[in-house]
């Protein structure tokens, strides 16, 4: 059998992983600022991270969601107190789709209503429901497309009160940081009128900080720079660092109800005790604060770069904008054994690296992309 295409591969096979670093078969070590699509967030093969996964599944891999699971409190109480969510209820699945998916569902579940608003150029996932306010109609088949949903110009808070004036909108789903587009940040002034609006049309608000939240961005989650409080907040990505593990982080108001949600693989041994490892690593770790700090150093050495035009995002949530597609750039990169990430926006290349990134590993990828950068210049 073989495998079913949809992927393009870069010609690389990583065996082995240490820190911000991955290694091929031959030895060769690539500075790894990309995380597997911002995954990795403690940083490769942590040895607390290792240590609590072996231990667990010496003792017990899975268990289904019909018997006491209590490393799923473990890893709610934590969460709760280190994301400063601890009056919010915790629902586990798998994937960042899924959870989007239980949040959209959850919503029209609380307030009865059918349609949703969503933003040009979101991601929220590939099932469904994800799809459907995702704004890539590529990725989209015939049975994906919905009359449910509204997209809106993202900072456009007129364009948001319009739609909700139209009526019967369950919710209005954005995420941290536009990720996929190509790191694209909210206004803070405009996630608060967004909040505003939400209280006065009875709207739920949905923050998708799938790829902004777990610390990335200096807090935990991105839209706290804004003081907002949403009504659900979706999380994967870093929260397994590679472990598939996801959630929903629900306001006490919403009311659980014996079926309405569901999972067979959600919050089992093994996705809970890489859960609480990687919550241990990132407290002891003092991981947020370093994404902040070596964020703002990172920020500060792309500044001198003159090639780059627009500097965007937050903490190590970073967006390079070069007047000229990245592809032929990340290539050469890649010579110089260096991961980065592409976007939706050809012209933007995506760095999402290990929240445990040093600056001798900012200063290594400042050296190579200059290089490169020079190489670029000279083939052209
Ligand atoms: C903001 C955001 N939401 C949702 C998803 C979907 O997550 P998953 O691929 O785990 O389903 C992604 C994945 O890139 C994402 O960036």
């Amino acid at each position: 059998m073989n495998l079913f295409g949809v992927y393009p591969l870069i010609n690389i096979e990583p065996v082995k992983g240490e820190g911000c670093f991955v290694f091929d078969n031959d030895e060769n070590k690539y500075l790894d600022l990309y995380g597997g699509h911002a995954v990795i967030s403690i940083g490769h093969n942590n040895p607390n991270y290792i240590k609590r996964i072996t231990d667990q599944i010496q003792k017990l891999g899975f268990y289904s969601n019909s018997v006491i699971i209590t490393l799923q409190n473990e890893l709610a109480e934590k969460l709760g107190l280190i994301s400063g969510y601890d009056s919010y209820n915790l629902f586990l699945c798998n994937s960042g789709a899924e959870a989007n998916e239980n949040a959209l569902k959850l919503a029209s579940f609380k307030n009865g209503k059918h349609k949703v608003v969503s933003f040009f150029n979101a991601f929220h996932g590939r099932t469904a429901g994800t799809l459907a306010v995702t704004d890539n109609p590529t990725i989209s088949a015939p049975i994906n497309k919905s009359d449910h949903v509204t997209f809106v110009p993202f900072n456009d808070i007129r364009a948001v009160e319009n739609a909700f004036q139209k009526g019967d909108i369950s919710s209005v789903i954005i995420e941290g940081i536009q990720g996929v587009a190509g790191i694209n940040c909210p206004d803070i002034d405009f996630l608060v009128q967004l909040q505003d609006l939400c209280q006065k049309f009875e709207v739920v608000l949905i923050l998708d900080e799938i790829q902004s939240g777990y610390g990335r961005t200096g807090k935990f989650f991105a839209h706290q720079f804004a003081g907002i409080k949403p009504d659900l907040i979706t999380i994967a990505k870093g929260m397994g660092n590679g472990f598939p593990v996801a959630g929903v982080l629900i306001h006490p108001r919403f009311k659980a109800v014996y079926g309405m949600l569901g999972s067979t693989f959600g919050g089992n041994h093994l996705a809970c005790a890489a859960g609480i490892a990687v919550l241990d690593v990132i407290e002891k770790e003092k991981l947020i604060e370093n994404a902040g700090l070596v964020g703002e150093y990172f920020q500060e050495q792309l500044k001198q770069v003159k090639e780059i035009m627009n500097l965007k995002g937050k903490g190590l949530m970073i967006g390079l904008e070069f007047s000229f597609p990245v592809t032929e750039l990340r290539n050469l990169l890649i010579e110089e054994k260096v991961f980065t990430g592409s976007s939706k926006d050809k012209n933007v290349m995506r760095l999402l690296p290990p929240l445990s990134i040093g600056k001798s590993e900012v200063d290594l990828f400042i050296t190579k992309l200059n290089y490169c950068l020079h190489k670029l210049k000279q083939k052209n």
